[in-house]
């Protein structure tokens, strides 16, 4: 069976998280120059008519980009029925202008990420919050697990479950599928209700427990909390049950683990490779905005790299997404290394602080910068990135990133100009923070960016 079938301008995919059944389609109507307008799209094969493909021309093939493909096999996943058709404007754009995913002031690429991102957090949500229950059936014990995904993630995490869970006989049931593995095949089966799987049984005990005992009360941040395990998902986890009587309790335990492990870390050995720092940084607490529940940004770049980037810490996006310097401040970044002709690809870029430290107010978390302690503390894995990629020259921008590289404050105008040779051999230049020209209007902002253009010409010559 074809996987997309079109009558005229409407398209029904087969499934609505078909990527490749989308993929296709909206390249025979790329060639067949079908616009955005004259083509409309469902993600279920029943939703309406269907009939055969636009006729394929001899156009030459469209131009897609790995970074389209990737955001859009994020995106297509996403609940939001126009999600098709977004794709397919952005992608009829792109025929026309390749550089324009770049531009992620675009509304339209704007929104289509804010759908990947959604989508992601989906995935990440269900791999976290699903928890099975023991029932029986012909063969013996299977382990049942009921999970309500916002979006069309259920295939898409499947891979997961079973490496995950490869020796057990698992059923995963949804709203809007559901998935059975027998310990060497996967199947997939119709949607499900949550009267279909078991509501209790005697593990709920033990994982009550196992979550007793890992509550860290020196996390607890209800607001952070909240944000990291929706209420709508406690109905499915045996051990929200008590997440109330914990959070009572917590700041007598805070106060007693302090007392009783005030210097756990002192003499732990560092993590041997940037993937295990980025790992272990997941789990620092030791410092009140590791504490905080967000997750925790890693640098990233080539372990080889010969300049390293150091920046304050991640922003609001960065956090989301998980990478450094990706949010406005990345792209003000991204323009003046283009500029200056450095390859961001070839550099490490990181930060002095791997957590966001923000102040929630209403839906917006506002940056707060972090103290000249949190710097000190968190320079314990910034000296494991510097010691691993071993740069040449280190670019620090702004005072918290030359806090983290020099351990102590020291005046920006003082040290910009010219290098200065750190222990090791590297050199370190000083310029301003990105974030601080964007704060900055006109005249002054125009100043400061050509100091910073300066600046970076300077690291790039010497690279
Ligand atoms: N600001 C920073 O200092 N680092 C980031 O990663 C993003 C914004």
């Amino acid at each position: 069976m074809t996987p997309a079938l079109a009558l005229g301008r409407f398209i029904a995919l087969e499934r609505p998280d078909d990527f490749e059944a989308w993929r296709d389609a909206a390249r025979a109507c790329l060639m067949a120059g079908l616009t955005p307008d004259a083509v409309s799209w469902a993600g279920d094969l029943f939703a309406g008519e269907s009939g055969a493909p636009p006729p394929l021309s001899d156009a030459s093939q469209p131009r897609v980009s790995r970074a389209f493909l990737q955001l859009a096999q994020m995106a297509i996943l996403h609940s939001e029925p126009q999600r098709f058709e977004l794709l397919y404007r952005l992608l009829w754009r792109l025929q026309r202008d390749t550089r324009l995913l770049q531009d992620r002031a675009d509304p339209q690429i704007r929104r289509i990420e804010a759908l990947a991102r959604e989508v992601r957090r989906d995935i990440h949500k269900m791999r976290a919050f699903v928890r099975f229950r023991t029932a029986e059936d012909a063969e013996g014990e299977r382990f049942v697990a009921w999970f309500e995904p916002e979006h069309h993630i259920l295939r898409r995490n499947a891979a997961f479950f079973v490496n995950r869970f490869a020796t057990m006989r698992w059923s995963i049931l949804t709203p809007r599928g559901s998935l059975h593995w027998d310990g060497e095949t996967l199947q997939e089966g119709p949607p499900a209700q949550r009267g279909d799987a078991p509501q209790d049984d005697p593990a709920e005990a033990l994982w009550r427990d196992y979550y007793a005992s890992t509550f860290n009360p020196a996390r607890l941040k209800i607001g952070a909390m909240l944000k990291e395990m929706p209420r709508k998902y406690w109905k499915n986890m045996p051990e929200t049950a008590l997440i109330p009587q914990l959070v009572a309790g917590a700041r007598a335990r805070e106060l007693a683990m302090v007392d009783a492990g005030a210097d756990l870390f002192a003499d732990e050995q560092r993590p041997a490779s940037l993937g295990a720092i980025a790992d272990a940084l997941q789990a620092c607490r030791r410092c009140p905005i590791g504490c905080n529940g967000t997750r925790a940004v890693a640098g990233e770049g080539p372990r080889n790299a010969a300049l390293m980037i150091v920046g304050e810490q991640p922003g609001d996006v960065e956090e989301s997404e998980g990478r450094p310097f990706v949010g406005p401040a990345g792209r003000v970044l991204m323009e003046h290394l283009e500029h200056a002709g450095i390859d961001r690809a070839r550099t490490y870029v990181t930060n002095a602080v791997k957590h966001f430290k923000f102040e929630q107010r209403g839906k917006r978390r506002l940056h707060k910068t972090p103290t000249a302690k949190e710097i000190d503390i968190c320079r314990f894995w910034l000296d494991g990135e510097r010691g691993l990629v071993k740069p040449k020259l280190i670019l620090a921008l702004g005072a918290s990133a030359v806090r983290g590289v020099l351990g102590k404050t020291a005046s920006l105008e003082a040290l910009r100009d010219t290098p200065h040779t750190l222990d090791g051999g590297a050199e370190l230049w000083v310029t301003n923070h990105p974030s601080y020209l964007l704060r900055l209007q006109d005249g002054q902002r125009h100043e400061a960016e050509q100091r910073f253009a300066a600046d970076l010409a300077r690291v790039a010559k010497r690279l």
